[in-house]
């Protein structure tokens, strides 16, 4: 009887240890996924390209983007990055990196396709 209940406990208890093993190690270790420049920034280019702001080809118009497109994508990175008439170096996004930029370009061209 004894026995019986030694052995009951002794099971239990390394099952706890076991399942318990997992979920202290997600616990402890999670990774933090970094945010895209997309998500970190996206608001400073829209300040413009949502509305149209100073004639900036619309976010999401074909019709708009289509003849920017279609200087080929490293102009536009080139442009986005230093600068092209009203269009700010940056897109003023000061504590965007170049790559951070053609990130945002990439996804504002891909979105209006
Ligand atoms: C202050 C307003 C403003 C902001 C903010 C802005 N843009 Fe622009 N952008 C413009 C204007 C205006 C043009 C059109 C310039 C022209 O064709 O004369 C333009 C054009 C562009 C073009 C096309 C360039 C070309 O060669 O046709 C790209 C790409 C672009 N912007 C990307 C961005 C990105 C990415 C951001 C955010 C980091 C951004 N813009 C923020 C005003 C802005």
């Amino acid at each position: 009887m004894n026995q019986t209940i030694l052995s009951i406990t002794a099971s239990v208890l390394f099952l706890f240890s076991i399942t318990s093993i997992p979920a202290y190690a997600t616990e402890s270790g999670p990774e933090r996924k970094r945010k895209s420049a997309v998500q970190r920034h996206l608001d400073i280019c829209m300040s413009c390209h949502w509305v149209g702001a100073l004639d900036a080809p619309r976010f999401g118009s074909k019709k708009e983007w289509a003849p920017r497109i279609a200087k080929g994508i490293e102009t536009l990175y080139e442009h986005a990055i230093h600068g092209f008439n009203s269009m700010p170096p940056k897109g003023t996004c000061e504590v965007c990196s170049e790559e951070d930029v053609k990130e945002l370009v990439d996804y504002i061209v891909k979105k209006s396709q």
